[in-house]
């Protein structure tokens, strides 16, 4: 199979619908967390402006586990209480984060990132972990980026069956 990515065009909210279409595309028919999470993972890197970091952590019921990403190696574990992405796993709510370092807590994986949006997971009122993007642009991420992002982890929730 190849698969090449379609230049994204038009306003934001119409790049990032054009995008879900092609994480639909990409998932369709495939059940499989880690296949589903490192395709969708490159999907996102290279189709997006700006960003060094994109993947998924999974809870293992204690903490958050590295999964699949792509950008550079990332801390393995993370508890709930700790970070941009414990704190979206533990609130269930999107973290968008304008500047790193002033986030209390913020775990610096990559010392290049600057704004960081983190989108949980859940799946049947289950935790399955975050979906979490890195920027080295301060505030890379507005409102748009947000719900355009919640979409396409939606595509990544329903890809499980
Ligand atoms: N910055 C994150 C840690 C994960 S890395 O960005 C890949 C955090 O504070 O939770």
């Amino acid at each position: 199979m190849s698969f090449s990515t379609i230049p994204l065009t038009g306003s934001k909210p119409e790049q990032y619908a054009q995008l879900a279409e092609q994480a639909e595309a990409l998932l369709s028919g495939e059940h499989d967390r880690i296949a589903n999470a490192a395709n969708l993972s490159a999907l996102v890197f290279n189709a997006l402006p700006d960003l060094n970091w994109v993947g998924f952590y999974f809870y293992d019921g204690t903490e958050l586990v590295v999964g699949p990403f792509q950008g550079l190696p990332a801390c393995v574990r993370i508890p709930l209480d700790k970070g941009v992405c414990g704190a979206a796993a533990r609130t269930r709510q999107t973290q968008r984060v304008e500047d790193v370092h002033a986030f209390p807590g913020h775990i610096a994986c990559d010392a290049a990132s600057r704004s960081e949006v983190v989108v949980p997971l859940v799946r049947d009122g289950q935790l399955l972990g975050v979906f979490d993007l890195d920027s080295p642009v301060p505030a890379r991420f507005d409102v748009d980026d947000q719900a355009g992002l919640e979409k396409i982890a939606d595509v990544f929730l329903r890809s499980l069956g």
